[in-house]
């Protein structure tokens, strides 16, 4: 990753052109929040990053997510959730399946153990991701598309497990800061020939709030600039109380709140990646990168443990490893043994995926 972004093609400035029209047009002179601009950019209608058609995950994409590292992720994965699976007789919910590569190793897996009955359902706010999940799973898994459905919303009474393997991340937060003890809203207005932020006094009530919860010293109070998202607690409720009984799996980047939210971090954590070149500023191509910030774990398993659920926490690195990636990765291929231990380096390693990433189960029942 650097910072030398590469210059989209006329076709796709063209397309960021129509999403900035309409972004402008919300706008009607004045500012939005940064929630309302990240909103667009991924997710407006026809126009944003997730929705339209462009390449976005894998080498040829934007950036590569744990199950596209390798196959071995998503069977570690499915391997801890076995025992609720049998437990619940319940069936896989995943949301926000992207290219659908996860789905496709999950079934897979299932099929190897002789699993031929386990339901699966994916929720996916993206028609152009879910197009692209149903062409992986008719590649890789024909078979198992009969157990496979595209859910609108959530289902009622849901038994059995809830997957999100970096779904958190790409949801709206709004932006603050801090400056000389002033809390500013830090929102986005349109500046001579592009987007830029404008730091106005606090006066959304419920931003207010939240970021008062937030365990912010002093010191911080300074000039320091971070982000929240008052959208998670709502969200993780709302799959809460849709599971009857079972397990749901966030997997992301993201802190518990003393890290995320501590004094040396007054940029927060906000993140745009372009064909695998990463940045901090959204303003640049909107709609051709992805934006994403990390995830508050302190706040899930808060919500978590206020509904009465057992909430447990790991590294990634931890978790895989505790629950059989390395017995997975055995074989008497030699070749194959290094393409493993490769990928294994990958999803483990501190400075790789191993310790950025979390491991937060959310149990019920
Ligand atoms: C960073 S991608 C991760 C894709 C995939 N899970 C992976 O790990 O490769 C985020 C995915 O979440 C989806 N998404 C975002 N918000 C969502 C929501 N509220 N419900 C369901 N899916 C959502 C996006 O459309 C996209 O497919």
């Amino acid at each position: 990753m650097n910072n030398d972004l590469p210059t989209p093609s006329s076709e796709a400035q063209a397309h960021s052109e129509k999403l900035v029209a309409y972004i402008r047009e919300a706008m009607q002179g004045g500012s939005i929040s940064f929630a309302d601009y990240m909103q667009q950019c991924l997710y407006a209608p026809g126009l944003g990053y997730y929705v339209a058609g462009s390449q976005k995950f894998g080498e040829a994409g934007d950036f590569i997510t744990a199950p596209m590292v390798s196959s071995l992720y998503s069977q570690t994965i499915v391997q801890s959730i076995m025992p609720t699976l049998k437990e619940t007789d319940g069936a896989i919910l995943e949301l926000g399946a992207g290219n659908g590569q996860m789905a496709a190793d999950i079934l897979l897996f299932l099929q190897q153990q002789g699993d031929t009955s386990t339901e699966y359902y994916i929720l996916e706010v993206s028609p152009d991701c879910q197009a692209q999940q149903k062409q992986t799973l008719e590649k890789q898994v024909p078979d198992a598309l009969v157990r496979v459905q595209w859910l609108q919303r959530l289902p009622e009474d849901f038994k059995g497990v809830i997957l999100a393997n970096e779904v958190l991340d790409a949801m709206p937060v709004h932006m603050f800061r801090y400056q000389k003890q002033e809390l500013l809203e830090r929102r986005v207005t349109w500046q001579e020939d592009s987007f830029a932020y404008i730091d106005e006094p606090m006066q959304d009530e419920v931003l207010r709030l939240a970021i008062a919860a937030l365990p912010l010293t002093q010191d911080e109070k300074q000039d320091y600039i971070s982000e929240i998202n008052l959208t998670l607690p709502v969200f993780v409720r709302s799959l809460i109380a849709k599971l009857q009984q079972g397990l749901i799996v966030f997997v992301d980047y993201g802190f518990l709140q003393d890290v995320y939210y501590h004094a040396d971090r007054n940029q927060g954590t906000l993140m745009c990646h372009y064909r695998h070149h990463a940045s901090s500023d959204p303003f640049l191509h909107p709609g051709l990168q992805d934006i994403t910030a990390h995830v508050d774990f302190t706040k899930v398993g808060e919500v978590a443990m206020h509904c009465g659920l057992q909430v447990s926490f790991d590294s990634q690195a931890e978790y895989l490893l505790s629950h059989g990636l390395l017995d997975l990765a055995v074989t008497d291929d030699e070749k194959q043994q290094l393409v493993y231990s490769q990928q294994i380096q990958k999803l483990v390693q501190p400075h790789e995926m191993g310790e950025l990433f979390k491991v937060m189960c959310l149990e019920k029942k």
